[in-house]
């Protein structure tokens, strides 16, 4: 299994995973595309999981803000992440999200946050985030399902607020 950065020649069939790992729906592979041509896109947190030549898994990883009255913190969100159904469960998604974190790391990021399933994410450090300080108001999202994962020590202490997915997120 090869993780590495998503390259051009990647695009279309990165597309076609997401299309397929989402049950044929194609919002996210939309959102992907929107995000590629946005300035909140960071070309090394988009990850492919290749194998035999093939593309089997892919994360992005892009920014956005929390912000309150004061300030506005560039953070990360997570989404999507899409593995190959024949191929779930066998480490993939969490092969994508270890080197992802690793990359944010090296980046400096100082939180990343998403929303999504709270069995699954927290088996990598995230934890709900409202506890923290932190605010969701987009997005109708339950206080399991937006996490947090602290990269740097202390950012849950200095960054508050609300988080703000960029327009991309809702198809601008
Ligand atoms: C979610 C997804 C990316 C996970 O990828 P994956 O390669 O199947 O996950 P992994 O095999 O690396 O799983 C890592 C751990 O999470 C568990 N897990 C996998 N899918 C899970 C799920 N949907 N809910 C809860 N736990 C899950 C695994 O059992 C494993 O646990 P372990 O390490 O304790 O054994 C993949 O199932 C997928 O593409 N799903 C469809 C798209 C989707 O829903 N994306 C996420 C939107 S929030």
């Amino acid at each position: 299994m090869n993780i590495r950065t998503e390259l051009q020649q990647d695009y279309e069939l990165v597309l076609q995973l997401n299309y397929e790992a989402f049950g044929n729906r194609d919002d996210e592979a939309e959102l992907v595309n929107r995000i590629r041509r946005s300035d909140r896109f960071v070309p090394e947190l988009s990850i492919v999981a290749e194998q035999n030549g093939e593309i089997v898994g892919h994360l992005l990883l892009s920014k956005a803000d929390v912000v309150n009255e004061n300030t506005k913190h560039e953070v990360i969100v997570l989404a999507p992440i899409a593995v190959s159904p024949r191929l779930q469960k066998q480490g993939i998604g969490r092969l994508l999200i270890e080197e992802g974190m690793k990359r944010c790391q090296v980046l400096q990021v100082p939180l990343v946050l998403l929303i999504g399933h709270p069995s699954y994410y927290p088996k990598f450090g995230f934890r709900p985030a409202r506890p923290f300080g932190l605010e969701l108001k987009q997005f109708p999202a339950s206080d399991d399902v937006f996490m947090v994962l602290e990269l740097r020590d202390g950012a849950l202490n200095d960054i508050q607020g609300e988080l703000v997915y960029p327009a991309v997120f809702f198809g601008g």
